[in-house]
C-alpha cells in the first residue's frame, strides 16, 4: 500500500510517500491492540510515570536531580488525586563508556555499578524521591524483556544483519551521520570529529552488526505525533522532532561486536554481539512495566519525562521499536531543558556539578525540590547559582509563607490556638461588610488557585504553578497587612468577629496553599497542615473547598484546636557567601598570576 501523509500540526508541511511493508500493521490497530477496552475502564485512575534511567559512570549532580524531582512530584499530584500511580526510575548500567569508567577505576564493573547505582539511591531517598520502583539494567527481569523484545522485533522481521560504517559517540552512545558531526582540534591540537550535538568527540566505526529497520518508520511516527495532541511537550520540542523526521532516517544498527563491547546483553541466538545501549535502556520502561507478561494496564498510561539531549532515543527509536513490537507508542513525553553553571551545561567532564547531596544539607531538602521545580523552566535553560537559592528560599517559603502562618497562628492574634469561625456579617457576599474590594480579588484568585495549579501541573509547567501559589500567598499576606488585625479590639463584639474572619480566611488560604504544595516540599507542607490541625483525609486534591463559610456551606473547622507549635515553617538561611568566596577565590588566582 502507497500511503501519503499530510501532517498540518504547527505548520508542518507535507512529508514524502512511503511504502508500508507488510510486516506493520496499521498504527491505529497498534493503539487499540494497547488499549482495548478494559485497559480504557481501569486506565482512568491509573498512572505511570517514568524518569530517566541514570549512566552510573559519574556521581549524580543537581541536573540528575532535577529530572527525577519532576517525576516524583507528579507521582505525588496523581496519588493526591486519588489515581493508583507508578512511578520508576533506576540506572543504565551497560555500554562502552561504563566499561571504561570500571575500568579506570580498577573494579569489576558489577561492583562498579553496584557502588554508583546505591549513590544515586541514596541521594533520591534523601530527597524523598517516592518511586515504586528502582530498576538497574543489570537485573536479571531486566535481561529477559529485552530478550523478548529483541526476538519480538526479528521475528517481526525488523531486525537484520548488515555492515554499519559511520560515526560512534561513545559518551552519547550514539550513532551519527555525516551532517551530524563537525571538524574541531583536541587539548593536543590534533584534528579530530566531534558530535555537533553534544560536542563530544566522535569516532569512525566499521563493523557487521544488527540492524533495525527505522527507515520504515517515518509515516507511523508522524501519525502518532499527529493523532495524538500532547504526545511531546512542550511543543517546541515536538516541533525538533518534526524536523528531523524531514531528515534521513537510515536503519539503525542495534548491537556491537562483543569484542568491543563485553559488558552489555548478548544478542539472543548470537552471543558474538552485545545489544546496543539504548536500546537495552529504553526497555526498562516495559521490564517495570511488567513484560513480557502482565504489562498491558501499565503500560496503556504510561507517561515520560526526559531531558531534551535524550528526546531522539525517545521520540524516534523508541516509538519507533514500541510499534514494530506491536505495542503502543508511550502516552506522552515530557521533555526539560538543562541547568547550566554560568551558561555552561553541568557535567561531568566540564567539572562545573553541583553536589545535589552536599546542597541538600545546605537549603534543606524541601529547599532544593522548591528551588529546582520553582525556578525549572521546561522550555529554556536555567543557570544556578547559591545565591538564587538563597535569595528565592528565603523570600517565598521563609517570609512570605512561613511569616503568613506564623502571623495567623501566633498566640497574639490566635490566643486560644483554635481555627477561628468565619463572619458572613463582616466579609458577606454584597460588600457592605469590613473587607474592601482587594480581598474579594484575593478570594477570587485563591478559589480559582486548585484549578489553575491543576492546568499547570498536569502539564508539567510545574514553575507556573509555584508562581501563581507565590502570587497568592502575597496577596494573603497583604490582606493581613491592610486590616492590621492586631490593632483591632477583642472586647469588641463587632471587632472580634472580625478579627477571628481575617485570621480564619487567613488559615483557609495557607490549607489550600499547604494542599496544593504536597507534591513539591513534602515536609513544609506537612508541617504546615499539621499545625493548621488538617487530618491526612483531608488533605487530598479532589474535594479541595476553600472557604466554604463564605458560601453559606459547612465548614469542618471553626472551633477546631490548631496542632502542636513545631517551629518556623523554614528557616532563613545564611547569604550565601559560598559563591562569594568563589569569587574572591577565583579573583585572588587571577590577581597572584599577574603579580
Ligand atoms: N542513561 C541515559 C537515559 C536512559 S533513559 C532510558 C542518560 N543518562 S544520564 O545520566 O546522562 O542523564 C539522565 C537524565 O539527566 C537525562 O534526562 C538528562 O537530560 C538529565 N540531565 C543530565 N544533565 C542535566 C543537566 N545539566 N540539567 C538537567 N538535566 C540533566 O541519558
Amino acid at each position: 500500500m502507497r500511503t501519503s501523509l499530510r501532517f498540518i500540526t504547527g505548520g508542518y508541511k507535507a512529508v514524502g510517500t512511503w511504502q508500508q511493508s507488510t510486516f506493520l500493521s496499521p498504527l491505529s490497530t497498534q493503539l487499540s491492540v494497547s488499549r482495548s477496552s478494559s485497559a480504557v475502564c481501569k486506565e482512568e485512575r491509573s498512572y505511570y510515570i517514568t524518569a530517566p534511567i541514570f549512566y552510573v559512570n559519574a556521581s549524580p549532580h543537581v541536573g540528575h536531580l532535577y529530572s527525577v524531582i519532576l517525576a516524583d512530584c507528579m507521582h505525588r499530584y496523581k496519588l493526591l488525586r486519588g489515581f493508583k500511580s507508578k512511578f520508576a526510575t533506576g540506572t543504565d548500567e551497560h555500554g562502552l563508556k561504563i566499561q571504561q569508567a570500571a575500568d579506570a577505576a580498577g573494579q569489576e564493573p558489577m561492583a562498579f555499578c553496584t557502588g554508583v547505582s546505591h549513590k544515586f539511591r541514596r541521594l533520591f531517598s534523601r530527597c524523598d524521591v517516592t518511586f515504586t520502583d528502582y530498576i538497574r539494567t543489570t537485573e536479571e527481569r531486566h535481561r529477559r524483556a529485552v530478550e523478548h523484545f529483541w526476538c519480538t522485533l526479528r521475528d517481526k522481521g525488523l531486525i537484520y544483519k548488515g555492515s554499519y560504517e559511520g560515526w560512534y559517540s561513545t559518551p552519547d552512545e550514539s550513532f551519527l551521520t555525516q551532517t551530524q558531526v563537525a571538524d574541531a582540534v583536541d587539548g593536543t591540537g590534533q584534528a579530530i570529529k566531534v558530535s555537533l550535538e553534544s560536542g563530544h568527540k566522535v569516532e569512525w566505526l566499521k563493523e557487521e552488526n544488527y540492524m533495525f529497520r527505522l527507515s520504515a518508520f517515518r509515516t507511523q511516527l508522524l501519525e502518532w505525533l499527529q493523532k495524538t495532541p500532547g504526545a511531546i511537550q512542550p511543543e517546541r520540542f515536538l516541533q525538533d522532532v518534526i524536523k528531523w523526521l524531514q531528515d534521513d532516517l537510515p536503519d539503525l544498527s542495534v548491537s556491537r561486536q562483543r569484542s568491543r563491547l563485553q559488558w552489555g546483553i548478548p544478542v539472543p541466538g548470537d552471543p558474538e554481539h552485545s545489544v546496543y545501549v539504548w536500546l537495552d535502556a529504553l526497555v526498562n520502561y516495559l521490564t517495570v512495566a511488567g513484560y513480557p507478561n502482565d504489562h498491558d494496564h501499565w503500560w496503556s498510561v504510561a507517561h515520560h519525562i526526559v531531558g531534551k539531549d535524550i528526546l531522539k532515543f525517545h521520540a524516534i527509536y523508541w516509538p519507533s521499536f514500541l510499534l514494530g513490537a506491536g505495542l503502543a507508542p508511550p502516552r506522552s513525553i515530557h521533555v526539560h531543558s538543562h541547568w547550566t553553571v554560568n551558561g555552561t551545561k553541568m557535567s561531568k567532564s566540564l567539572g562545573n556539578v553541583v553536589d545535589p547531596f552536599e546542597r541538600s544539607l545546605a537549603f534543606t531538602t524541601d529547599g532544593l525540590r522548591y528551588f529546582l521545580l520553582r525556578q525549572g523552566v521546561p522550555d529554556s535553560d536555567c543557570d544556578y547559582t547559591d545565591h538564587k537559592v538563597t535569595k528565592l528560599l528565603n523570600a517565598e517559603l521563609a517570609d512570605s509563607l512561613g511569616g503568613l502562618l506564623n502571623r495567623c497562628t501566633a498566640p497574639a492574634l490566635n490566643p486560644t490556638q483554635t481555627y477561628p469561625s468565619f463572619c458572613p456579617f463582616s466579609f458577606p457576599n454584597e460588600r457592605d461588610g469590613r473587607a474592601v474590594p482587594e480581598d474579594y480579588h484575593m478570594l477570587d484568585a485563591v478559589q480559582k488557585l486548585p484549578t489553575v495549579v491543576e492546568r499547570h501541573y498536569e502539564s508539567l509547567h510545574i514553575y507556573k504553578g509555584l508562581e501563581a501559589i507565590a502570587s497568592c500567598v502575597r496577596q494573603t499576606n497583604g490582606f493581613v497587612q491592610r486590616h492590621t488585625p492586631w490593632k483591632l479590639n477583642r472586647m469588641d463584639a463587632g471587632d472580634r468577629r472580625w478579627l477571628d474572619t481575617i485570621v480564619h480566611v487567613s488559615l483557609e488560604c495557607l490549607r489550600i496553599y499547604g494542599t496544593l504544595l504536597q507534591p513539591v516540599v513534602p515536609r513544609v507542607a506537612d508541617k504546615l497542615l499539621s499545625r493548621l490541625g488538617v487530618r491526612a483525609n483531608e488533605r487530598n486534591l479532589n474535594d479541595l473547598d476553600f472557604l466554604p463559610s463564605y458560601r453559606g456551606k459547612a465548614c469542618p473547622f471553626p472551633g477546631r484546636m490548631l496542632g502542636p507549635d513545631t517551629g518556623v515553617l523554614f528557616n532563613r538561611l545564611e547569604s550565601p557567601t559560598g559563591d562569594q568566596q568563589k569569587t574572591k577565590n577565583i579573583r585572588k588566582q587571577i590577581i597572584s598570576r599577574h603579580l
